[in-house]
């Protein structure tokens, strides 16, 4: 997918950049994803699944393959899929994949999720997969490209041409496309939670509204933020369960957009080390659960911003609205409309998406092109 910067501009509807612009293509991206998967009931109706029934019964094991922040999505699908399905998942980087003699069989299933459908690392893992006998799904975003044609079946994300390098709505379309995979499965073998599917769903077809209600409502917020920041020398971001991922997936995006050296953590971890990186006012970025969710984990995350913070951590907090108690242990929070547990990361990685942009939009850098990276790494 080349693109001609002289005339791109046009495309880019009005917004200064591809990324301004594709973080607010975002509630698009995950309706069209969703548009023509759900019958007049609700119910899950996946045509492109051309995989035997009978072979997605007898799946034993799951295997997520993928890249960066594509592999990041896989990470948050992991929970939901095993929630929902009761399938061991691991999520592997392609790059290792191989390179590993995984254990693969006729039984598992990978999937490869790839925005472009060209990364030759996924590629290569693919075809080692397919060599072992497994059945390959691709995610991606891409029609026609070397992914889905070398795969089993293909569920694309409808989430439009991504121009900007740095991924956004790819990477919410993905989580999106896992659930609806994930729900698919647990609807085909029949499992405790085909009761349920239905209301997933109808919390799934929420999300695009509540996306928008972010984008209108804390961009302004945000982008002090990042003005107030923008010599920061490093940030640290804390997640547990699907926020985990999502603290890795803010950190990366500030790394290739900003060039500032941010770690994603698993806020668990914390006191097995990392918390000695934790020094007068070291900005910390923490995506809290809801309180709604499982309750062992709100109440975990908040002692872990009262560590950081009793350490002269500066500590911004994404949190769901209404969850008063986060505000006495934050110098910022940045609330996101209600959700359920598995949803959460639709939302609460837009502040994080946001403030890399502006943060290195602040600093005059190209958040479209940023330096030494490509759209899609074609080669191994
Ligand atoms: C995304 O922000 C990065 N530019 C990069 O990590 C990307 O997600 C990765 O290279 C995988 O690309 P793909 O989804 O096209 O396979």
């Amino acid at each position: 997918f080349e693109v001609d910067w002289d005339t791109a501009s046009a495309e880019k509807g009005g917004f200064a950049s591809f990324m301004d612009k594709e973080i607010h293509d975002q509630p698009q991206a995950v309706a069209d994803t969703l548009l023509g998967r759900l019958d007049t009931e609700g119910r899950l109706t996946l045509d492109e699944m051309h995989i035997d029934e009978n072979v997605l019964k007898s799946v034993d094991k799951i295997v997520v393959i993928a890249c960066g922040t594509a592999a990041y999505a896989g990470q948050v699908a992991k929970y939901a899929i095993e929630h929902w399905c009761r399938i061991p998942t691991e999520v592997e980087l392609a790059h290792e994949f191989r390179y590993r003699d995984p254990v693969v069989t006729e039984k598992t299933l990978v999937v490869a999720i790839s925005q472009s459908g060209e990364t030759m690392d996924t590629i290569m893992a693919v075809r080692h997969a397919r060599q072992q006998g497994a059945k390959v799904i691709a995610i991606c975003n891409t029609f026609g490209s070397t992914i889905p044609r070398e795969s089993d079946a293909a569920l694309y994300t409808h989430a439009g041409p991504e121009i900007a390098v740095a991924s956004t709505k790819a990477f919410l379309s993905q989580v999106v496309a896992c659930y609806l995979l994930g729900l698919y499965l647990a609807q085909l073998r029949g499992n405790k939670f085909r009761d349920e599917i239905g209301t997933i769903l109808g919390e799934l077809q929420s999300i695009p509204a509540k996306i928008q209600h972010i984008l209108d409502e804390t961009k302004s917020q945000v982008l002090a933020l990042a003005d107030r920041n923008q010599d920061v020398g490093s940030v640290l971001f804390l997640g547990r369960h699907v926020g985990y991922p999502v603290a890795m997936e803010g950190a990366l995006k500030l790394k290739e957009l900003a060039y500032i050296h941010a770690e994603g953590f698993a806020a668990g971890e914390l006191k097995h080390g990392p918390i000695a990186l934790i020094d007068d006012g070291q900005l910390v970025i923490i995506v809290v659960p809801s309180k709604r969710g499982r309750d062992s984990l709100h109440a975990k995350v908040i002692s872990n911003i009262q560590e950081v913070r009793a350490r002269g951590a500066n500590t911004v907090v994404i949190a769901e609205e209404g969850d008063e108690e986060v505000d006495q242990f934050a110098s910022e929070v940045i609330y996101v409309p209600e959700t359920t547990t598995l949803m959460a990361p639709l939302l609460t990685t837009l502040p994080l998406q946001i403030f890399a942009m502006e943060l290195a939009t602040a600093k005059g850098l190209d958040v479209d092109q940023p330096r030494n990276l490509a759209k899609s790494v074609t080669v191994e």
